[in-house]
């Protein structure tokens, strides 16, 4: 198996911009740092996954070590292996159904896909590329129904060099892009809304449902909040700064307590070319890393794309978008208050007192995670109107202590360093340039914040750290303990409670580390699990997350095969005498990523995003034909539905 590993090529188009963090800012480090925090019950059970292990030691054989690794987790099923080819795996008993495929039908008049010979007409009908985040919404709306639903599903990002012929990699393809390859482009990004039935045990889309819908980049959308209608976001095409055609890089997401989807813009600075510099906004831009190297260099074709044409467009992108998938009409909103970064995703959930916060994180090396506290309170019999919550609150962003605390610190205009004579003028200036109010707040700089999610037992938050391979010796702290950090971590937040619930509004929290993902059996990586993880048990670079309805973490990754494994899935308890003990469940094939997971409100159904299958090769040689394996098709990033043979609980 590992004879024939296809280690991933560097990715000239990538979804984070790995060769240069722009944060530029000197926040001190923790210098000192006396004990690493971690798991206070692993630490109880002197179960350190090193020092455990030099007590098992490798005397045991594999299959043995993987039985005592597993031994103390409710997740039943049995491991699959480490391995890199061209498939898809998933646990034994288990079985991947094959949804909704890069090209599928997604409106009714969609035109069958026709490798080699795509139109910006079919593909602004068809299913677009690069599935991302997943939301699955029963119907009909307010039930819990886990066998008929809608499916919102990102398409973040596209690869011409496997969408199309004559390309040998991502730097080829973007030298070759054409006024019509572009137009293709824009109609593959957005994301797609699909009616989806379970029947006979059998996962399908359901072809001409009111509820299938496309979103791309020329979709209309409006801008609410503070920042809309401000200067800096109006442009030729709209005088208003409220109106702005289509969606960006829309990688993960989450959604609110009144039924909608949050979808998060996340690296909108790959598609602007044209350098900034001297203009208006060139410490703005420089601040997003816009050096006027794009890498989709759209701006030859349509204006908007090249901010020399059209300065204000990238203020325009890089938000929080709520879209309602029961309403086939609705507009999609970037809700400003919620600030301008490179969303990760974005989780809303109501506070003890009524308050609807939204955390968010900003995924690149150095950044911040982020929460956003509504001013008014939800009201349950409101629905959709509700949406107005996220106009109207204060964003802050996390300010970590080593002593196990974090403060939230509030982005509000007026307040500290946020003043006119630091170039902001309002709380729109403040939004525009959110990263930039961080910094002078001396928010903490953390290893690439992606997923954020909520445990809906608990009440605890999750927050995603994937890698940060920059991080130097000295820039250690408590939070992001491990120099050139390949591997990632995970952090738990706990709110205060208030009233018997969870205040998710109050300004400081408690903080502990979850795990430390990497190989525990070299020391040197210094990985911590909640326990002895067996072979295939430990991962790096924990992604996207999910929880069961058993309170169970299902953690994604994105990254791993740098260390000649596939990407996939694994999953811990969370309490309990299986804490941060990850087992492996799903394998992707060559060259993608595992995105969107989430499952049915049964538990029953575990949907998930194939991305970027065969992105380490390209359309005329590739290194997968999954999930068709026929002839003449391409690798189709593809959402699957697992489910259990015969039914049940998946991991029970
Ligand atoms: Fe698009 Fe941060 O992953
Ligand atoms: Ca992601
Ligand atoms: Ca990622």
């Amino acid at each position: 198996m590992t004879d024939d590993r296809h280690y991933r090529m560097p990715r000239v188009l990538k979804d984070e911009d790995d060769l240069n963090p722009s944060n530029p800012s000197a926040t001190p480090s923790f210098q000192d740092i006396a004990t690493l925090r971690f798991s206070r019950r692993a630490a109880l059970k002197g179960l350190l996954a090193t020092s455990a292990l030099t007590a098992v030691g490798t005397a045991l054989a594999p299959l043995q070590r993987a039985e005592a690794a597993t031994a103390d987790s409710t997740l039943k099923f049995a491991e699959i292996p480490h391995a890199y080819d061209a498939n898809l795996h998933v646990a034994e008993g288990y079985e991947a159904q094959i949804l909704l495929r890069w090209g599928d039908k997604v409106l009714a008049d969609a035109p069958d896909f026709e490798p080699g010979k795509l139109t910006a007409d079919a593909q602004a009908k068809q299913a677009g590329y690069n599935c991302d985040f997943i939301g699955y919404l029963p119907l009909p709306a307010g039930s819990d129904n886990s066998e008929n639903g809608i499916l919102f599903i990102n398409h973040e990002y596209t690869n011409p060099h496997v969408m199309f012929t004559g390309f040998a990699d991502a730097k080829a393809a973007a030298a070759g892009t054409t006024a019509d390859s572009t137009a293709i482009e824009l109609a593959a990004h957005g994301a797609s809304i699909v009616e989806v039935k379970k029947d006979g045990g059998v996962w399908k889309t359901v072809d001409g449902s009111k509820y299938n819908r496309r979103l791309t980049l020329n979709t209309e959308m409006t801008l609410s909040g503070p920042a809309a209608g401000h200067d800096r976001l109006k442009t030729s095409a709209d005088s208003s700064g409220k109106k702005v055609l289509g969606m960006i890089n829309n990688c993960s997401g989450g959604w609110t307590p009144w039924g909608t989807i949050l979808t998060a813009e996340e690296n909108f600075h790959q598609y602007f070319g044209g350098d900034p510099a001297g203009t208006a906004e060139a410490d703005n831009y420089k601040r997003y890393g816009m050096k006027g190297e794009p890498s989709y260099p759209w701006g030859k074709f349509v204006d908007r794309f090249d901010v020399t044409k059209e300065l204000n467009e990238a203020n325009r992108f890089g938000w929080i978008v709520e879209v309602n998938p029961y309403d086939p009409d609705f507009v999609p909103v970037k809700h400003t208050a919620l600030g301008r970064f490179k969303h990760e995703a974005a989780q809303a959930v109501v506070s003890a007192d009524g308050h609807v916060v939204a955390y968010t994180g900003d995924d690149e090396r150095f950044e911040y995670v982020y929460k956003y506290v509504s001013t008014g309170t939800f009201d349950p019999g409101a629905g959709v109107a509700n949406s107005k919550l996220l106009d109207e609150g204060t964003l802050h962003v996390a300010k970590f202590a080593d002593d196990g605390n974090v403060e939230w610190l509030p982005l509000v205009h007026g307040q500290g360093e946020l003043t006119e004579a630091n170039g902001f003028k309002s709380q729109a200036d403040v939004l525009i340039e959110a990263r930039r109010a961080a910094d002078l707040l001396k928010a903490t700089k953390m290893d690439r914040p992606e997923d954020i999610e909520v445990d809906p037992k608990s009440g605890k938050v999750y927050v995603v750290l994937t890698k940060n391979d920059k991080r130097k010796a000295g820039q250690v702290d408590a939070m992001n303990a491990r120099a050139e950090n390949k591997w990632g971590h995970i952090i738990e937040l706990t709110p205060p409670a208030k009233d018997g619930k969870t205040d998710h509004a109050a300004t400081r929290f408690a903080w502990d580390m979850f795990l430390q993902a990497g190989d525990p059996k070299d020391a040197a990586q210094g990985a911590k699990y909640g326990g002895t993880v067996s072979d295939s048990g430990w991962f790096a670079n924990p992604d996207n997350i999910a929880f069961d309805p058993k309170g169970r973490l299902w953690i994604a990754t994105d990254g791993f095969p740098d260390f000649g494994v596939h990407d996939g899935v694994w999953a811990t308890d969370t309490e309990g005498a299986g804490r941060a003990i990850t087992k492996h469940f799903l394998g992707c094939p060559t060259g993608a990523e595992l995105c969107g997971p989430v499952f049915t409100p049964d538990g029953q159904t575990l949907f998930v995003s194939v991305q970027h299958p065969g992105e380490d090769a390209n359309f005329d040689a590739p290194s997968t034909r999954w999930p068709d394996f026929a002839d003449n098709m391409p690798p189709r990033p593809s959402v699957v539905a697992i489910v259990k043979k015969g039914g049940g609980e998946i991991g029970s």
